[in-house]
């Protein structure tokens, strides 16, 4: 049976009310004022409430105001006694559901309290169906989760197959891209990069040399001095590298990284001598890691050197090879401390190379490239 809570001051218009609505099959509850219709409502609920405006103690109007500030579903119906236009307009604005004007009109006190337990039933589907909605998009953005931490291990699995296959071709760079990697993410997070960057530096320098696919293995291998061909041969791995990537939009912002790792910061380096802060700074970032790296492992033309040898080299370098700035992050907050090369084997050894950043969306592709001249020169330390 519909529960309506009547509220009125006037105890005979109370009754008239409560008797109309019982012998139609209502069961009501009676208040005499707003204030205790409030108490009434801590403990009960309703199907309809229908209240006098004009009251002592708290008006049927501040009620109103006061129940819609802890519930907006029970359906409220002003009883006016005054046929203004303003009463009835601040109880609508208060959140009342209808409006009767005095003397009540039975029939049309039964039609409005019925619409109103009609609105309060629709209202509370529409509050399940919302509730299911909020699940279901819950559900969904957990599929959604799920699904990207795939993609990103599928993605990131293909990028270790890639650095694996470049480093298959030349057996001194094992492990090579995952430590230039590792390098690189250690001096972007303390160059302070936002995540966007940090992702793009980190799958870019494991990507740094795809290009050396293009380059032969005997080339790669030789621990002789190169003649000039080989040398252009091996020069021209960022760009084939770049090539390769360049119409894969997932691999787009990477192209940086890739293309120019060897380009030196007094405009000396190649594929384009770009100059400065005109190479990108994230290639700036991979060029010391990747030096760093190929210093202090083994290559086919020379020993490994030791760390500190290394660190003497970037030094040297800082300014006409490398950008200073990236040269004293590394230098300064003693990342040649760091065991670079037992992280990489642990990681490659237990199958557990896992990216730090999370998956790249789609957009941005870096700045556009600058062009300059070409002026190869010294190869001293510029490690392929
Ligand atoms: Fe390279």
């Amino acid at each position: 049976m519909p529960r309506i809570l009547v509220i009125d001051d006037e105890p005979e218009l109370r009754e008239f009310v409560v008797m109309s609505l019982e012998l139609n099959n209502f069961e009501t509850v009676e208040a005499e004022n707003g204030k205790k219709a409030l108490l009434i409502l801590e403990q009960e609920d309703f199907d309809c409430i229908v209240s006098d405006v004009e009251m002592p103690e708290m008006t049927g109007p501040e009620f109103l105001k006061n129940f819609r500030d802890i519930n907006k579903i029970i359906p409220v119906i002003m009883l006016t006694g005054v046929k203004s236009l303003n009463t009835v307009v601040e109880v609508m604005k208060a959140g009342a559901q209808d409006y009767l004007v005095k003397p009540i009109n039975v029939d049309e006190l039964l039609i409005a309290v019925r619409k109103c337990i009609e609105f309060k039933k629709l209202k509370e589907q529409n509050i399940l169906l919302q509730k299911e909605n909020e699940r279901y998009q819950q559900h969904l953005e957990e599929m959604v989760e799920k699904r990207s931490v795939q993609l990103k291990d599928a993605l990131f699995g293909s990028l270790i197959i890639i650095a694996s296959a470049i480093e298959a071709k030349d057996e001194y760079t094992k492990g090579h891209s995952n430590r230039v990697r590792l390098i690189s993410l250690d001096i972007g997070t303390l160059m302070n990069l936002d995540n966007k960057q940090l992702q793009i530096l980190e799958y870019g320098a494991m990507m740094h040399d795809v290009g050396k696919i293009g380059v032969r293995d005997a080339i790669l291998n030789k621990n002789k001095s190169l003649t000039e061909e080989e040398f252009d041969s091996i020069m021209s791995h960022p760009a084939i590298g770049a090539n390769i990537v360049k119409n894969i939009s997932f691999f787009g912002p990477m192209i940086d990284c890739i293309k120019y790792h060897h380009e030196k910061f007094n405009g000396e380096g190649y594929p384009e001598g770009l100059k400065g802060e005109n190479i990108p700074l994230l290639s700036r970032i991979v060029a010391v890691a990747d030096t760093y790296d190929a210093i202090t492992t083994t290559r086919p033309y020379r020993k490994e050197k030791t760390n500190i040898e290394a660190v003497q080299v970037l030094i040297d370098g800082k300014g006409t090879q490398f950008d200073p700035v990236v040269v004293d992050v590394f230098v300064m907050n003693k990342l040649y401390e760091k065991n670079y090369i037992f992280k990489d084997k642990t990681e490659s050894e237990s199958g557990n190379i896992k990216p730090s950043t999370i998956i790249l969306d789609d957009e941005a592709i870096l700045e556009n490239f600058h062009k300059t001249k070409k002026n190869g020169e010294s190869y001293l330390y510029d490690e392929m």
